[in-house]
């Protein structure tokens, strides 16, 4: 069902990808700078103010300057989208299913441009670029794929009585509002945007201040692949303004969010308060996921799976490990080995090929960081391993941080609930698994979780009990990261997701759209 070749390509052993990388790393220094334009309905709309975004590994870098769209600019790319509803929900399924896959492989093609673009922006290393740029890919197919498996959801269906003929038709709802984060701005806006398009809906693109110009290259790109404008605009700005207009709008038929948990729970009430009827929310919001090392684990394993899954993206990903607990009875030879692997990471300017940490994604990031540092010290916490700002950043500015293990917090404290979205992990013990799974179902969250474990029976234990949307056993790679489309479908329970199906999997289109019955007599009496 894959289709991209992309997929799980060996970086360390392809010299021929590093080269091809970094010669992009140059080639997209030509688009930085420029002023960008709002689009509705194709049109370049221009606002009263603009925003300039810089990157976060040297904020000296100014990527672009960008329309501060208020209410007015989402009002009209409201309208413009509802207007070019009918057209594009009414075209054959297939034509957007050769859009959609034309989107993927301009993607494709431009992996290495877009790689480099996404570094600049997010400050993300060359293979966490690269597996996002794949990923992408990956999405945009394979929901083309479920799409062409499902009939375009028409369905026949049996007719009870004689001349009449029924049918099952998912139909879109109308113009979603897409509302994307910083920190996959490739991958996560394009599989939303592209879950709300296959499906005949039209699109109003927000993403976030923090990474604009990843969000202005995809609008074009759903463009040039064939996205009729107005079928899909872009909007940039503060996402205050943007909210409060399509949450209260009754030409928005529903809004795909994936952000933070408060942002997300405000979307959820506020669309439904003082409306006619409720409109869909699709919400993949917060996440504290939970890694349980058992006494019987290879604790080599386990250790280089929790280090890529708590700081792969500096611990900026909704599936970051950010707790882990360890059987009392080997915690002192995990927390040593943790140790001595957390101080071995190469922390520095991300285009540089032996780094594996960046900076994070702004101040406001570093200012988290410390505060948790600071109270865990209050509290009682001690530091294994970082705790530490590196002093005015590489270039003087820039919000880099070392990767952080803190142990001794009573499993009760706040920083055990709350998301930081930091790389900081905290470390707890458990005499046995049934403790361990209790610590690790203790907060509001649901996302991802891991086990490491050479037990098969603790393992199934693990499967049975945790309270999660994705979970990962021995998973070397990442305890708790890197789910793939069409491999593991990414979604939450609990407070980390609103719908209960997952991106990247077989029922995901399914909240895009609603079901109509169609009955229609044949036989004439
Ligand atoms: N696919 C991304 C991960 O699992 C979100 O890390």
């Amino acid at each position: 069902m894959l289709e991209s070749k992309f997929t799980y390509v060996s970086l360390e052993s392809d010299e021929r990808i590093h080269g091809e990388y970094e010669a992009a790393l140059i080639e997209v220094e030509r688009e930085f700078g420029e002023r960008h334009p709002i689009y509705i309905g194709g049109r370049e709309v221009t606002a009263r103010r603009e925003f300039e975004a810089r990157s976060p590994i040297d904020p000296g870098i100014l990527l672009g300057t960008f329309q501060e769209g208020g209410e007015e600019a989402a009002r009209e790319a409201i309208a413009a989208a509802n207007e070019a509803f009918p057209d594009w929900s009414g075209r054959d399924w297939q034509d957007r299913v050769a859009i959609i896959r034309r989107a993927a492989g301009l993607i494709e093609d431009r992996r290495f441009w877009l790689a480099a673009l996404i570094t600049y922006e997010a400050g993300k290393t060359r293979y966490e670029a690269l597996a996002e740029v794949g990923e992408a890919v990956d999405m945009l197919r394979y929901y083309c794929s479920i799409y062409e498996q499902s009939n375009g959801y028409v369905s026949s269906m049996h007719s009870p009585a004689p001349g009449e003929e029924c049918r099952s038709v998912m139909r879109p709802y109308g113009a979603w509002a897409v509302i994307s984060p910083f920190n996959f701005p490739i991958a996560l806006a394009a599989g939303m945007i592209t879950g709300a398009l296959l499906t005949g809906n039209t699109v109003v693109f927000k993403p976030t201040s923090k990474t604009p110009l990843s969000g202005v290259i995809l609008y074009r790109l759903f463009v040039e692949a064939g996205v009729a404008p107005g079928a899909i605009n872009l909007v940039t700005g503060p996402g205050g303004p943007f909210g409060e207009v399509v949450v209260a709008h009754p030409d928005v038929a529903g809004i795909a969010f994936t952000g933070s948990r408060a942002v997300g729970e405000w979307l959820l009430r506020e669309s439904t308060a003082e409306q006619p009827y409720h409109k869909p929310v699709v919400a993949e919001l917060g996440s504290k996921n939970p890694v349980i090392v058992t006494a019987s684990a290879d604790i080599e394993k386990a250790v280089e799976g929790v280090v890529r899954a708590a700081y792969g993206f500096g611990g900026q990903k909704c599936s970051a490990t950010s707790r882990v607990y360890v059987q009392s009875s080997v915690a002192e030879r995990f927390i040593e080995a943790l140790r001595d692997r957390v101080n071995r990471i190469e922390v520095g300017d991300p285009r540089r090929r032996e780094v594996t940490y960046g900076p994070l994604i702004d101040d406001d990031a570093r200012l988290t960081f410390q505060r948790a540092i600071e109270e865990a010290i209050r509290d009682g916490g001690r530091l294994v391993a970082g705790g530490e700002v590196l002093e005015g950043g590489l270039y003087g500015l820039g919000a880099y941080v070392l990767p952080t293990v803190i142990t001794g917090l009573p499993h009760n404290h706040r920083l055990f609930g709350d998301e930081l979205f930091v790389p900081i992990l905290l470390l707890g013990t458990f005499e046995s698994l049934e403790e361990g799974l209790r610590l690790a179902n203790a907060t509001d969250y649901g996302l991802t979780a891991g086990i490491f474990s050479e037990d098969p029976a603790e393992i199934r234990y693990f499967f049975d009990h945790i309270q999660s949307g994705v979970v990962y056993a021995n998973r070397r790679g990442g305890a708790t990261t890197g789910a793939w489309p069409g491999a593991q479908p990414f979604g939450g329970w609990k407070a980390s997701g609103s719908t209960g199906r997952g991106a990247g999997g077989p029922y995901y289109l399914l909240s895009f759209v609603r079901e109509q019955a169609q009955t229609l007599v044949t036989e004439r009496y």
